[in-house]
């Protein structure tokens, strides 16, 4: 299957999802990439992830990433913001022109359960609740959303990435950023298999 999920999120933002259907030549013949990845389908989605940045921007020039120290891939002229996520068998990227980005893509599992006292702070498990592992999973899926829209390390989960309900829309969570003060707004979806987060500001 081609692209999954597209959305166009505003005039300089687009985001898309790839069900990876394809065998590694298809993406290593349409983007070669220079990182090297051992585990084979690591690598797979390494590519699928790279894939999606110029199907989404044909001009994107993925030959042009550098990795930060923190691992964090981007380009030195910031011509476009990215980030990219995957899991199973699935990428998902968001490019913009103009806004810093983060975006994440989980398949929620009962393993979630045993972590969650870790990244959630008391006011989260309260609001929240800490039943559900869909709801588990989005709330650790908008936190690593958060982190890659920071992109500089060094996040405490519990400390710096306060989450709360958005009481005016439900496909949006609240978040204070404690390490630089800001506001965010954090839009998710449910698909069938995974959850997707993204974050833009
Ligand atoms: C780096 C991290 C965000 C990757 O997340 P993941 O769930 O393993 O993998 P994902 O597929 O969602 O994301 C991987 C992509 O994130 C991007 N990425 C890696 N490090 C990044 C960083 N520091 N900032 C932004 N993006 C980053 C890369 O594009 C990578 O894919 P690529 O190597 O194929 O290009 C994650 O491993 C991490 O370190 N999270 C923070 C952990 C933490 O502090 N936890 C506290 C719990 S209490």
């Amino acid at each position: 299957m081609p692209i999954f999920f597209q959305q166009q999120i505003n005039d300089t933002t687009r985001l898309g999802i790839w069900k990876i259907e394809e065998p590694e030549a298809f993406f290593e013949h349409n983007v070669p990439v220079k990182q090297q990845v051992t585990h084979p389908h690591k690598r797979l989605q390494h590519f699928a992830g790279r894939f999606l940045l110029p199907y989404l921007y044909p001009a994107f020039p993925y030959r042009l990433i550098q990795i930060a120290d923190t691992k964090k891939p981007f380009l030195a002229n910031e011509e476009y913001h990215f980030s990219i996520s995957h899991c199973g068998d699935y990428a998902a990227a968001i490019v913009s022109k103009t806004a810093r980005v983060g975006i994440d893509i989980e398949i929620p599992t009962p393993k979630i359960e045993k972590i969650a006292h870790k990244f959630l702070n008391d006011n989260e498990k309260t609001s929240f609740g800490m039943t559900d592992n869909r709801q588990l999973t989005l709330l650790w899926s908008a936190k690593e959303s958060v982190f890659k829209w920071y992109g500089d390390g060094q996040v405490d989960f519990s400390d710096h990435i306060l989450l709360g309900k958005n009481e005016l829309s439900e496909s949006l969570i609240h978040c204070h950023f404690t390490k630089t003060a800001i506001e965010l707004q954090i839009h998710y979806h449910h698909f069938e298999d995974i959850v997707l987060t993204w974050v833009m500001s």
